[in-house]
């Protein structure tokens, strides 16, 4: 009886909907018989993976509070208050790890198999932008952690920006909210990470697996055996009528093999190894951190690390263009002739200079131990002229000043930050009380000081800002007398 209904309702959404109707050609449809192979699953294992990132994340949003005081503690809240909180985290964390991985091996294969040649331009190029939503996504995933590292990270990575010329200033606002790191920004990163990228990554995911759909899986590529437009599509054709498989089960049967082995080692791993930080209360004032990327970008890390820092800019800015635009010309660049990869040997030495390279990068990122040379964005000296003929508590004060990074946020002499004033004359404008409050308790975007310096370096760091006057002005001076009252 209860069979009998269940089918008496199928019956009727089959009807209303269609849908078995629609998609059963689609599970049947025949694909060339040696793609029913495990070199043809990372694709599927990759959306296996997306999948496990939508659930872990929905789960991960009905706990996390993106407000810039308040993240940190319900993060801190699931790894340690709520049940099983820290196993979710940890699969969110180690999911988003593998996915970029797998997707990484999914691009590798199509690449060597020659699946990005005619006529499955447009596939591959909805790949590259797939590709950039992940990325996306694992770095702004990285900033909700709303951690030391993120905010750090943040800072370099803004640091950078503001250094492209002209659009600089602008680019830093639209990718921090305002001229600081603070409530805007995560709000910004929360409304991309949650709402944008992953709608783009669902559409473009949409129209990818659709062009696989219409223009059939790759054929196992047979050296000596030609792409030519005129006569590929025929020939493919004649070659899945002759020898095809159905998809479903035989090929499908691979697929859902590996998608349950990736699912299985990142439950495994965030098993075993937890979940990834938070690694400290973000605070500006503490200047002692090493901020890490997650592995993903860690190449880049060291990349940038390692090259002289002139050449940041020019790298960041030009990179990105560089690279992705090749990816997208590819398929046009060498869109027919040979597939396998036997015959491709420059492609191949390509692939895996590039994977040696990125490789060795990650390497040294783990290990480093240097921290990246960002001019604009650490303990830029003094210059001399500002130190020149100061007395020995003065000079103290000026290295306070350097070691404690004021210059992100406050020029001297044109160099340094730009979101405090400019330092240069700021004794003729403020008081030594001033200046000593400002320092404690900061205010007005700035942060207070009053944990992270001893007395001693807030008396030599007011000493020598005291010294900040241009020669003509005098320094400011609390006016002396009953109307102002003892301050
Ligand atoms: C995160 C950025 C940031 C850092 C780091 C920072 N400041 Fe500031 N600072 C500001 C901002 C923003 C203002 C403006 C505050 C306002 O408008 O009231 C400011 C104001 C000041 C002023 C008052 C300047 C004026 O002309 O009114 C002084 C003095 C000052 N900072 C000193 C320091 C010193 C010394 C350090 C290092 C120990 C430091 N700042 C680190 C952002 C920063």
């Amino acid at each position: 009886m209860p069979m009998r209904f269940a089918t008496a309702i199928a019956k009727w959404l089959e009807d209303r909907t269609g849908l078995g109707a629609a998609l059963t050609p689609i599970l049947g449809h025949t694909v060339p018989r040696r793609t029913a192979s495990f070199w043809y699953v990372f694709g599927s294992s990759t959306l296996a993976l997306f999948a496990l990132q939508v659930a872990t994340g929905v789960c991960l949003a009905l706990v996390y509070v993106p407000s810039a005081d308040q993240a940190y503690q319900s993060l801190v809240y699931l790894n340690h208050g709520a049940h099983l909180g820290w196993f979710l985290r940890a699969a969110h964390f180690w999911g988003s790890n593998a996915m970029v991985l797998v997707l990484v091996v999914h691009m590798l294969q199509v690449f060597l198999f020659g699946a990005y040649k005619y006529p499955r331009e447009l596939t591959w190029i909805c790949g590259v932008f797939l590709l950039l939503c992940t990325l996306g996504m694992a770095f702004t995933g990285q900033v909700l952690r709303w951690d030391q590292d993120a905010y750090w990270g943040l800072g370099i990575g803004a640091s950078i920006a503001s250094r492209a010329p002209g659009i600089g200033p602008g680019l830093v606002h639209v990718l921090l909210g305002g001229p600081i790191i603070g409530g805007r920004t995560l709000s910004r990163f929360f409304t991309v990470h949650v709402f944008l990228v992953p709608a783009l990554l669902m559409a473009l995911l949409g129209l990818h697996l659709w062009l696989v759909l219409r223009l059939g899986v790759n054929e196992w590529p047979m050296p000596g055996r030609l792409v030519d437009r005129e006569t590929y599509r025929k020939r493919y054709e004649e070659e899945v009528q002759r020898d095809g498989v159905p998809f479903f089960p035989l090929a499908a049967r691979k697929d859902m093999i590996a998608m349950a082995a990736v699912v299985l080692a990142v439950l495994v791993c965030a098993a075993l190894f937890g979940p990834h930080g938070p690694r400290g209360f973000p605070d500006p004032t503490v200047i002692d951190t090493a901020p890490r990327p997650d592995f993903f970008f860690l190449w880049l890390f060291a990349l940038f690390a390692l090259l002289p820092a002139w050449t940041e800019t020019f790298i960041l800015l030009v990179g990105p263009v560089v690279a992705i635009g090749f990816l997208v010309a590819l398929p046009f660049l060498s869109g027919a002739g040979e597939k396998s990869w036997l015959r491709r040997p420059g492609s191949v030495l390509a692939a895996l200079l590039i994977l040696l390279a990125i490789g060795t990068l990650t390497g040294l990122g783990t290990t480093s131990p240097w921290s990246p040379l960002m001019d604009g964005w650490s303990a830029t000296p003094v210059p001399p002229i500002y130190v020149k003929g100061r007395s020995a508590l003065e000079l103290r004060g000026a290295l306070v000043l350097q070691f404690k990074q004021c210059r992100n946020c406050h020029s001297l002499g044109g160099e340094g930050g730009l979101r405090g004033p400019a330092l240069d004359g700021v004794a003729s404008r403020l008081t030594r009380d001033q200046l000593i409050r400002q320092v404690l308790q900061g205010g007005g975007n700035m942060p207070a000081y009053g944990k992270n310096l001893s007395p001693a370096e807030v008396t030599a760091l007011v000493a020598f800002m005291q010294t900040l006057h241009p020669v003509d002005e005098p320094v400011a001076r609390t006016a002396a007398g009953p109307l102002l009252g003892p301050r």
